[in-house]
């Protein structure tokens, strides 16, 4: 494969779908391009066919948020050769030389993409980091100064080359690895409660994060157990009806917030519309779009956030199927519905879906 012109950085095991979706995205604007990556790599190495510049490629870039797949999208400056153990500095150096970017870069970020864990690359890969900054630094081409967030990405898919690579200024996650950095809550009852923290600073807008959250909204948790969601959704104040089988998670029921329902949620409806619905249970997916789409229909929820499982083949064609048909169905309904949906950093087999309804 030719120099790539991106490398998108998506979950390990995922690269085919992140590729196909962004070949996609690029087709649908009648631009051909191609895509290679490995298995386990988390990475996709993306090259548009037929001469364009710089610039013209990056404005085809779709917006990340659009991409269900990608993580993160490094615009590709260079590629360095680094075959000599004792000197994969020097190369590195003199690759950037040919760049003529606003210089200096922010700082430094040097990661391994392989296929298998390569525990060697990636033990290399850590002691690089500094005698790299450091050999920058002197060139005058690294400063923490520099405030705006604009670093220098170094990815080594083996020992022999490295991807020279820096963010889009306007179309980027905020972290480099496209990875949010949550933490724990000790005393929430599952680890599965992330994603829904997750979720909602993925889809929200933060300025708008107490309208959507804020001032004791009613909720409605289905596949609830042990309360991972749940204690997410009593964080921000709301009233919870949690339809499980399951046990929930006694100190969570203390709060007094929650009502435990031992139903069946996909047949369970609320008496009056709620604010959110969310659900995480293990279902085909095409039976939870059409769950969610009975509650827009009939009005019973503003917000939804929901997974959906993905099948172990044709994943990517699942997923495109689900969304174009929860589309259609709004659609064919009268609403006017925002739908997004992503492969969150704390899903695994899944992705993640949110609606708003907007009338
Ligand atoms: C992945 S777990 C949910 C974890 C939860 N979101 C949390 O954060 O703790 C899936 C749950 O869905 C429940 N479930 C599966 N099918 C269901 C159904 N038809 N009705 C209600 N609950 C169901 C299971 O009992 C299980 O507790």
């Amino acid at each position: 494969m030719r120099a790539p012109h991106f490398v998108l950085l998506c979950r390990a095991g995922f690269e085919s779908e992140c590729g196909q979706e962004i070949v996609d995205h690029l087709g649908q604007k009648g631009v051909a391009a191609g895509f290679e990556g490995a298995r386990g790599a988390g990475a996709v190495q993306l090259v548009f066919f037929g001469a364009r510049p710089a610039s013209e490629r990056a404005r085809l870039m779709p917006p990340l948020q659009t991409l269900i797949f990608s993580r993160q999208l490094i615009e590709v400056i260079g590629v360095a050769e680094t075959p000599d153990s004792r000197d994969r500095v020097s190369p590195i150096l003199s690759c950037l030389q040919d760049f003529t970017a606003p210089l200096p870069w922010s700082s430094l970020e040097v990661m391994a993409r392989c296929a298998d864990e390569n525990e060697d690359l990636q033990r290399f890969v850590r002691r690089f980091a500094s005698p790299m900054a450091n050999a920058l630094r002197r060139a005058g081409q690294l400063s923490a100064a520099r405030t705006d967030a604009h670093p220098l990405i170094v990815i080594f898919s083996g020992f022999d080359s490295a991807i020279l690579g820096q963010l889009l200024s306007s179309n980027r996650a905020k972290t480099v690895d496209g990875v949010p950095r949550l933490k724990f809550p000790a005393d929430a009852p599952s680890r599965s409660t992330l994603k829904l923290e997750e979720a909602w600073h993925t889809f929200l807008a933060p300025e708008r994060w107490y309208d959507y959250l804020g001032g004791g909204k009613l909720a409605v948790d289905l596949g609830a157990a042990p309360g991972g969601w749940t204690w997410q959704l009593v964080q921000q104040g709301m009233e919870v009806v949690a339809v499980d089988n399951g046990e929930m998670d006694s100190a969570l029921m203390k709060s007094g917030q929650v009502i435990h329902l031992r139903a069946d949620g996909f047949t369970f409806r609320p008496s009056k519309r709620v604010d959110w619905m969310v659900c995480d249970m293990v279902e085909q997916p095409s039976r939870v779009l059409d769950l969610v789409a009975d509650w827009f229909e009939q009005g019973f929820c503003r917000y939804s956030v929901f997974n959906l499982k993905l099948p172990m083949k044709k994943r990517y064609q699942e997923v495109v199927t689900c969304l174009d048909r929860l589309q259609a169905r709004l659609q064919q309904a009268g609403l006017n519905c925002r739908v997004r949906a992503r492969q969150l950093y704390h899903d695994r087999e899944e992705i993640t879906c949110f609606v708003e309804s907007l009338s």
